[in-house]
Protein backbone atom coordinates (compact mmCIF):
# COMPACT_ATOMS: atom_id res chain seq x y z
CA UNK A 1 0.00 0.00 0.00
CA UNK A 2 1.18 3.02 -0.97
CA UNK A 3 0.37 6.20 1.02
CA UNK A 4 2.08 10.29 1.03
CA UNK A 5 2.89 11.23 4.90
CA UNK A 6 4.61 14.05 6.56
CA UNK A 7 8.10 13.58 7.19
CA UNK A 8 9.35 13.31 10.90
CA UNK A 9 12.85 13.64 12.49
CA UNK A 10 13.40 9.84 12.62
CA UNK A 11 13.23 10.39 8.90
CA UNK A 12 16.60 11.63 8.51
CA UNK A 13 18.67 8.51 7.77
CA UNK A 14 16.05 7.19 5.52
CA UNK A 15 16.31 10.61 3.23
CA UNK A 16 19.81 9.71 3.11
CA UNK A 17 19.27 6.68 1.66
CA UNK A 18 17.10 8.00 -1.14
CA UNK A 19 19.30 11.02 -1.51
CA UNK A 20 22.04 8.36 -3.10
CA UNK A 21 23.46 6.22 -5.60
CA UNK A 22 21.85 5.82 -8.97
CA UNK A 23 18.98 8.31 -7.54
CA UNK A 24 21.12 11.47 -7.71
CA UNK A 25 22.30 10.57 -11.45
CA UNK A 26 19.58 13.42 -13.67
CA UNK A 27 19.74 16.09 -10.50
CA UNK A 28 22.83 17.78 -10.20
CA UNK A 29 23.61 17.38 -6.90
CA UNK A 30 25.60 14.96 -5.01
CA UNK A 31 24.60 12.58 -2.07
CA UNK A 32 23.23 14.30 1.12
CA UNK A 33 24.62 14.21 4.49
CA UNK A 34 23.37 14.20 7.80
CA UNK A 35 23.20 17.39 8.68
CA UNK A 36 21.33 18.69 5.28
CA UNK A 37 19.54 15.78 6.01
CA UNK A 38 18.16 16.86 9.35
CA UNK A 39 17.57 20.26 7.51
CA UNK A 40 15.75 18.67 5.14
CA UNK A 41 13.20 17.19 7.34
CA UNK A 42 13.12 20.30 9.31
CA UNK A 43 12.10 22.47 7.26
CA UNK A 44 9.86 20.03 5.31
CA UNK A 45 7.60 20.30 8.61
CA UNK A 46 8.35 23.68 9.31
CA UNK A 47 4.74 25.95 8.92
CA UNK A 48 3.22 28.16 7.12
CA UNK A 49 4.61 26.34 4.75
CA UNK A 50 4.84 27.27 0.99
CA UNK A 51 5.97 24.05 -0.35
CA UNK A 52 4.35 20.18 0.82
CA UNK A 53 7.03 17.72 1.02
CA UNK A 54 5.38 14.11 1.64
CA UNK A 55 7.18 11.04 2.46
CA UNK A 56 6.13 8.11 -0.18
CA UNK A 57 5.46 5.25 1.94
CA UNK A 58 5.17 2.02 0.70
CA UNK A 59 4.39 -0.87 3.54
CA UNK A 60 6.09 1.44 5.71
CA UNK A 61 9.17 1.57 4.33
CA UNK A 62 9.87 5.45 3.19
CA UNK A 63 10.82 4.66 -0.46
CA UNK A 64 10.83 8.63 -1.94
CA UNK A 65 9.84 11.88 -1.60
CA UNK A 66 7.60 14.15 -3.36
CA UNK A 67 7.71 18.15 -3.39
CA UNK A 68 5.00 20.18 -3.76
CA UNK A 69 5.97 23.87 -4.63
CA UNK A 70 2.94 26.07 -4.26
CA UNK A 71 4.78 29.63 -3.76
CA UNK A 72 3.96 30.65 -6.74
CA UNK A 73 0.15 30.56 -9.07
CA UNK A 74 1.46 27.53 -10.89
CA UNK A 75 2.12 24.46 -8.58
CA UNK A 76 5.84 22.61 -9.08
CA UNK A 77 5.90 19.16 -8.74
CA UNK A 78 9.18 17.23 -8.42
CA UNK A 79 10.20 13.73 -6.95
CA UNK A 80 12.95 11.26 -6.04
CA UNK A 81 12.78 7.28 -5.32
CA UNK A 82 14.87 5.05 -3.61
CA UNK A 83 16.80 3.15 -6.36
CA UNK A 84 15.90 -0.09 -5.30
CA UNK A 85 12.30 1.17 -5.36
CA UNK A 86 12.08 1.26 -9.05
CA UNK A 87 10.15 0.14 -11.39
CA UNK A 88 6.80 -1.31 -9.57
CA UNK A 89 4.92 1.77 -10.21
CA UNK A 90 5.67 3.90 -6.63
CA UNK A 91 6.17 7.19 -8.42
CA UNK A 92 3.77 6.72 -10.76
CA UNK A 93 1.25 6.20 -7.35
CA UNK A 94 3.01 9.04 -5.84
CA UNK A 95 2.23 11.52 -8.73
CA UNK A 96 -1.17 11.10 -8.89
CA UNK A 97 -2.10 11.26 -5.32
CA UNK A 98 -0.41 14.44 -4.72
CA UNK A 99 -2.31 15.75 -8.17
CA UNK A 100 -5.46 15.19 -6.49
CA UNK A 101 -4.27 16.90 -3.92
CA UNK A 102 -3.31 19.53 -5.35
CA UNK A 103 -6.37 19.70 -7.47
CA UNK A 104 -8.97 18.91 -4.57
CA UNK A 105 -7.42 20.11 -1.69
CA UNK A 106 -5.37 22.83 -2.40
CA UNK A 107 -8.16 23.81 -5.06
CA UNK A 108 -4.52 24.74 -7.36
CA UNK A 109 -5.56 25.14 -11.39
CA UNK A 110 -2.18 24.23 -12.98
CA UNK A 111 0.81 21.86 -11.73
CA UNK A 112 4.53 22.02 -13.65
CA UNK A 113 7.02 19.34 -13.87
CA UNK A 114 10.08 18.98 -15.60
CA UNK A 115 13.08 16.48 -16.16
CA UNK A 116 16.10 16.36 -17.89
CA UNK A 117 16.07 14.87 -21.57
CA UNK A 118 17.78 11.98 -20.98
CA UNK A 119 15.67 11.00 -17.94
CA UNK A 120 13.11 8.46 -20.25
CA UNK A 121 11.64 7.09 -16.90
CA UNK A 122 10.47 10.64 -15.62
CA UNK A 123 9.34 11.16 -18.27
CA UNK A 124 6.56 8.29 -18.58
CA UNK A 125 5.77 8.94 -15.13
CA UNK A 126 4.07 12.26 -16.08
CA UNK A 127 2.24 11.00 -18.63
CA UNK A 128 1.44 8.19 -17.20
CA UNK A 129 -0.33 10.26 -14.30
CA UNK A 130 -1.62 12.68 -16.45
CA UNK A 131 0.83 15.47 -17.48
CA UNK A 132 1.20 16.82 -21.10
CA UNK A 133 4.21 18.07 -22.35
CA UNK A 134 4.32 21.47 -23.14
CA UNK A 135 8.41 21.86 -24.52
CA UNK A 136 11.93 21.63 -24.23
CA UNK A 137 14.61 24.22 -23.24
CA UNK A 138 17.99 23.62 -22.13
CA UNK A 139 18.16 20.08 -21.88
CA UNK A 140 14.76 19.86 -20.18
CA UNK A 141 11.40 18.74 -20.95
CA UNK A 142 8.31 20.51 -19.63
CA UNK A 143 4.91 19.37 -18.49
CA UNK A 144 1.80 20.48 -17.17
CA UNK A 145 -1.35 19.29 -15.82
CA UNK A 146 -4.37 21.16 -14.93
CA UNK A 147 -7.51 20.63 -12.65
CA UNK A 148 -9.75 18.83 -15.25
CA UNK A 149 -7.31 15.94 -16.40
CA UNK A 150 -9.23 13.26 -14.83
CA UNK A 151 -11.67 14.30 -17.81
CA UNK A 152 -9.67 14.67 -20.43
CA UNK A 153 -7.73 12.05 -20.57
CA UNK A 154 -7.11 9.03 -18.36
CA UNK A 155 -4.14 8.40 -16.06
CA UNK A 156 -3.30 5.29 -15.68
CA UNK A 157 -1.62 4.47 -11.93
CA UNK A 158 -3.68 1.65 -10.05
CA UNK A 159 -2.65 2.78 -6.13
C1 LIG B 1 12.02 8.66 -12.23
C2 LIG B 1 11.63 7.81 -11.02
C3 LIG B 1 10.94 8.71 -10.01
C4 LIG B 1 10.69 6.69 -11.46
O1 LIG B 1 10.22 6.00 -10.31
P1 LIG B 1 9.49 4.57 -10.45
O2 LIG B 1 8.79 4.30 -9.17
O3 LIG B 1 10.48 3.58 -10.92
O4 LIG B 1 8.41 4.88 -11.61
P2 LIG B 1 7.20 3.93 -12.06
O5 LIG B 1 7.53 2.52 -11.73
O6 LIG B 1 5.95 4.51 -11.52
O7 LIG B 1 7.17 4.14 -13.65
C5 LIG B 1 8.38 4.07 -14.38
C6 LIG B 1 8.03 3.98 -15.85
O8 LIG B 1 9.15 4.41 -16.62
C7 LIG B 1 9.51 3.39 -17.52
N1 LIG B 1 10.94 3.51 -17.74
C8 LIG B 1 11.95 3.07 -16.96
N2 LIG B 1 13.12 3.43 -17.50
C9 LIG B 1 12.84 4.12 -18.62
C10 LIG B 1 13.62 4.77 -19.62
N3 LIG B 1 14.96 4.78 -19.53
N4 LIG B 1 12.99 5.37 -20.64
C11 LIG B 1 11.65 5.39 -20.71
N5 LIG B 1 10.83 4.83 -19.79
C12 LIG B 1 11.45 4.18 -18.78
C13 LIG B 1 9.07 2.10 -16.85
O9 LIG B 1 8.97 1.05 -17.78
C14 LIG B 1 7.74 2.56 -16.28
O10 LIG B 1 6.75 2.64 -17.29
P3 LIG B 1 5.65 1.45 -17.49
O11 LIG B 1 4.90 1.32 -16.20
O12 LIG B 1 4.80 1.93 -18.61
O13 LIG B 1 6.43 0.21 -17.82
C15 LIG B 1 12.86 7.18 -10.37
O14 LIG B 1 13.58 6.50 -11.38
C16 LIG B 1 13.78 8.17 -9.66
O15 LIG B 1 13.58 8.48 -8.49
N6 LIG B 1 14.79 8.69 -10.38
C17 LIG B 1 15.75 9.59 -9.76
C18 LIG B 1 15.14 10.94 -9.41
C19 LIG B 1 14.48 11.57 -10.60
O16 LIG B 1 14.90 11.38 -11.73
N7 LIG B 1 13.43 12.33 -10.28
C20 LIG B 1 12.73 13.06 -11.27
C21 LIG B 1 13.45 14.34 -11.51
S1 LIG B 1 12.47 15.39 -12.50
Amino acid sequence: MIRLRELNPDDVSEVRRIYSGPSLRYLGRGPMGVDEAAAYVAAATARPRLRYIFGIDVGGDLAGIIKLNTADSEARLSYILRHDTWGRGVATCAVTESLAFAFDALSVSTVRAKHRVENGASGRVLRKSGFTQTGTAGGFLYYMAVGCFREGSSPQASC
